[in-house]
């Protein structure tokens, strides 16, 4: 199973998307683990948004997160790292497909409504600056058995 961070960035929150976002993922079969809205600050974006410091959005991008509420998520499941990134969709909302987070709600390139972690490295990283210890929760779900085919011994 794997845990990921996922981001209604504040376009989404002042919108009125948190519902509609998450009743997507809990759709999917995905289990939420761990959730809270917070206003991030200017020292735990440049430290999420490292890997962009060298860039030319990266200032508007770190203004954008910086400038209302956000609700984070752990989300967990086989392959929620890619399942995520694929129910999000492209980068941009131009050009995110129809069906996906990104192509159903919004049209803008920067204010894309959603983060969602890259990789296991990422997630792991990504998790421990959002969440403390704690925080991200262990829990059976009543359901995990329709979810998953656990004839296995393993979720399939
Ligand atoms: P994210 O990290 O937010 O999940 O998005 P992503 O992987 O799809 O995109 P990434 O390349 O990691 O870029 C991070 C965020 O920076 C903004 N961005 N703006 N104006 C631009 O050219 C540009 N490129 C990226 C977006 O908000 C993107 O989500
Ligand atoms: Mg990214």
């Amino acid at each position: 199973m794997e845990t990921t961070l996922i981001i209604l960035k504040p376009d989404a929150v002042q919108r009125g998307f948190m519902g509609r976002i998450i009743s997507r993922f809990e759709d999917k079969g995905l289990q939420i683990v761990g959730a809270k809205l917070m206003m991030i600050s200017q020292e735990l974006a440049a430290k999420h948004y490292e890997a962009h410091q060298s860039k030319g959005f990266y200032a508007g991008l770190v203004k954008f997160m910086t400038s209302s509420p956000v609700l984070v998520m752990a989300i967990r499941g086989n392959d929620a790292i890619a399942i995520s990134r694929k129910m999000m969709g492209a980068t941009f909302g131009s050009n995110a497909e129809p069906g996906t987070i990104r192509g159903d709600f919004g049209v803008s390139n920067s204010f894309n409504l959603i983060h969602g972690s890259d990789s296991p490295e990422a997630a792991e990283r990504e998790l421990g600056l959002f969440f403390n210890n704690g925080e991200v929760l262990n829990f059976d779900r009543a359901i995990e058995n329709w979810v998953y085919d656990m004839s296995g011994g393993e979720p399939e």
